[in-house]
C-alpha cells in the first residue's frame, strides 16, 4: 500500500520507514529536507506542516492509504494533516505519556481512565493531546494514537542513553545518582516503528500506552548494561538526591534518565496491558544498548537534538565538583 511517514528521516522515523518498505509497501517521507534524506528506497516529499498547503503541494496527487506520523509537535500540523489525510484507512500517530495530565509522576492506569491535557497553551504534553483530538476526530476509527514513553535505539539524536554511553566508556569516576534501584522502562525505537507500521495496516483504533512493561529495568540495570557493553573500567561514585540538587544538577537533563525519588517511584508505574494485547514488542535492553553503541561508534559528529531541547549530560565542571566533594 501507499505509505505515508510524516517524519522519516532520523530515529523513530527512520526506522518506520525502513520497516514499512520491508512489509512491501510504496513509501513516501514527508519533512521540510533539515534533517537529511530518508533511507533509500524511500520517496521524499519535502514542505513544513505547519504550513497548511505544503502537504497537499507535495502529495501533488499520490494519495496515501495509511500515515504513521512521527513529527508532529504543533497544533497547527494536527490540523493540517487531519485536513488532508482524513481519508486515510489506517493512521497511527505517535503522541507521548506527557499527553496525560497526571504524567509524571502516574502512575498511569488503562487508557481510558487517564485524563488527558485540555490547556490551550503551547506546552508537549497538552500539544500532543489536542493533536490526538483533532486527528481523532477527522479519522474516527482509523486512529490509533502510542503514547510513548521512554524511546531507545540507534538513531537516537535526543542523546540520553547515549551520553551515558559514552560518558562511560570513557571510564575513570563517573557521578551516578545513588538511587540505583529506581525502576525505569524503554521501548526500542525498532520495536516502536514496526508495530506501528502493523498498527497502521490493521486499522486498530484507539489509544494505547506505548512502552516497556512496568518493573522490565532500574536505572543501576541500564548503567550496568552500558559499562558491560562499552567494556571501560567506570566506577560509580553515588551521589545521594539532595547533594545533585544541591549542585544544581537538573534531573532527567545533567544525568540523563535520573527523576527525583517522588516522582521515580510512579512515572515508569505504566498499564501496558494493551500493548503487549496488540503486540508491541519489547527486545531485551541489552539488544537495544548494544546497538546503540555500535550506532554511536559510526557516527563522526552527532546532530543537535530535535525540537530545540537542550543536549543532555553532566556539564564538565559540575561534574569535577560533585567528585571532588567526595
Ligand atoms: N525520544 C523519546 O524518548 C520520545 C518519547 C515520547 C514521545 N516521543 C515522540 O516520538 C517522536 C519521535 O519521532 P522521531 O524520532 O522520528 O522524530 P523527531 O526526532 O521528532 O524528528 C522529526 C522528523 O520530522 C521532520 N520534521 C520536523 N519538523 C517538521 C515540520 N515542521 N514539517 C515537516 N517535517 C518536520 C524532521 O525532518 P526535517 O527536520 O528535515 O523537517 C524529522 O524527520 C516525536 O513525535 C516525539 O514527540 C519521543
Amino acid at each position: 500500500m501507499r505509505l505515508l511517514v510524516l517524519g522519516g528521516t532520523h530515529f523513530l522515523g527512520r526506522h518506520v520507514a525502513t520497516a514499512a518498505l520491508a512489509g512491501g509497501h510504496e513509501v513516501a517521507a514527508f519533512t521540510r529536507g533539515v534533517s537529511g534524506a530518508p533511507p533509500e528506497g524511500v520517496r521524499s516529499l519535502r514542505g513544513d506542516r505547519d504550513d497548511p498547503a505544503a502537504l497537499p503541494a507535495a502529495l501533488d496527487g499520490w494519495a496515501p492509504e495509511l500515515v504513521v506520523d512521527t513529527s508532529c509537535q504543533s497544533r497547527a500540523a494536527a490540523r493540517n494533516a487531519a485536513a488532508v489525510l482524513g481519508n486515510v484507512r489506517g493512521y497511527a500517530f505517535v503522541s507521548s505519556l506527557n499527553a496525560y495530565a497526571n504524567w509524571p509522576p502516574g502512575p498511569i492506569g488503562p487508557e481510558d481512565r487517564e485524563p488527558t491535557w485540555t490547556t490551550d497553551d503551547d506546552e508537549y504534553g497538552p500539544v500532543k493531546a489536542c493533536a490526538e483530538r483533532e486527528l481523532g476526530a477527522a479519522l474516527g476509527n482509523r486512529f490509533l494514537t502510542a503514547r510513548a514513553g521512554l524511546i531507545v535505539g540507534p538513531h537516537d539524536r535526543v542523546h540520553r542513553l547515549g551520553w551515558w554511553l559514552q560518558r562511560i566508556a570513557r571510564g575513570g569516576p563517573v557521578v551516578v545518582p545513588d538511587a540505583l534501584d529506581q525502576p525505569i522502562a524503554a521501548v526500542d525505537a525498532r520495536d516502536l516503528a514496526g508495530w506501528l507500521v502493523g498498527m497502521a495496516e490493521r486499522g486498530v483504533p484507539g489509544a494505547v500506552n506505548a512502552t516497556g512493561p512496568a518493573g522490565m529495568a532500574t536505572l543501576g540495570g541500564l548503567l550496568e548494561l552500558c559499562r558491560e557493553v562499552t567494556g571501560g573500567d567506570a566506577e560509580w561514585v553515588p551521589v545521594p538526591e539532595a547533594d545533585l540538587v544541591a549542585a544544581g544538577v537538573e534531573p532527567w537533563l545533567h544525568l540523563p534518565l535520573w527523576l527525583p525519588a517522588g516522582i521515580a517511584r510512579t512515572a515508569w508505574d505504566v498499564d501496558t496491558t494493551r500493548a503487549r494485547e496488540l503486540g508491541l514488542p519489547s527486545r531485551p535492553l541489552r539488544e537495544s544498548v548494544a546497538d546503540t553503541w555500535a550506532w554511536l561508534r559510526t557516527v563522526e559528529e552527532l546532530p543537535p537534538p530535535p525540537h530545540g531541547l537542550p543536549r543532555p549530560g553532566l556539564p564538565a565542571e559540575l561534574e569535577a565538583a560533585l567528585l571532588a566533594a567526595r
